[in-house]
């Protein structure tokens, strides 16, 4: 089962429950959470996660681009988000916070750079719900899709599978119309997609024309 998550990085940050309201079909709302420390760019953090949180129903997939997320991460799953990414780059016990976040009720999951490699981290794929595979440099939206990651997507996948198909498979960067494919048949089964989806007119339907080309 395939699943669209759009990013709201690429929304109108001045009316983001107007912009919420535009995604009605989405499988979640992906907020990409930003320190100017862990990448060069700084967005949002809790008290704006928690308005978010207050102005939808649809889940919250929170990918944090932060440094020291053994701190940071569970307040997002207090917060009643429902999955939370932490970058492994950032975690110093990766094991024991994919634990806390669960034990708050939300999804685990860690997200790789395209630099960094999966293998040696594989082994807390068994007590996470998700794996991100990234597929830009993590800061901005907008860039393009980087082929060098398919093998890593696939990497991911057959690990997922080894575990029995629990565990999601996300891209995150330069998913679009024209890339969506590529990503798929590596298999990833989440995709998030910024500017796919708000640089569309329709953002729902840019949501279900990403979706039927996975899903055909
Ligand atoms: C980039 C963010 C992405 C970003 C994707 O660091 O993690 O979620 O919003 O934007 P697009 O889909 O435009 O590449
Ligand atoms: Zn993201």
């Amino acid at each position: 089962m395939s699943a669209i998550h759009p990013s709201i990085l690429s929304a109108d940050f001045a009316n983001l429950a107007q912009e919420l309201a535009r995604i009605p079909s989405a499988d979640a709302v992906h907020v990409d959470v930003m320190d100017n420390h862990f990448v060069p760019n700084l967005t949002l953090g809790l008290p704006v996660v928690k308005a978010i949180r207050s102005a939808t129903t649809l889940p919250l997939d929170i990918h944090l681009m932060i440094d020291d997320a053994d701190r940071w991460a569970p307040e997002y799953a207090e917060a009643g988000c429902e999955s939370v990414t932490f970058h492994i780059e950032a975690a110093a016990r990766p094991g024991a916070l994919a634990r806390d976040l669960r034990s708050h009720g939300a999804q685990a999951a860690m997200a790789v750079k395209p630099g960094t490699s999966l293998e040696p981290h594989l082994k807390i794929l068994s007590e996470l719900d998700m794996v991100l595979i990234m597929t830009v440099e993590p800061g901005f939206g907008g860039q393009s899709f980087m082929e060098s990651t398919l093998p890593k997507i696939a990497a991911a996948r057959r690990a997922a599978d080894d575990l029995g198909g629990h565990v999601a498979v996300q891209v995150d960067g330069g998913i679009s119309r024209d890339t969506i494919l590529r990503a798929a048949e590596a298999g990833a089964d989440t995709f998030v997609a910024g500017s796919a989806v708000f640089g569309s007119t329709d953002p729902d339907e840019a949501v279900s024309a990403l979706r039927s080309m996975v899903r055909a």
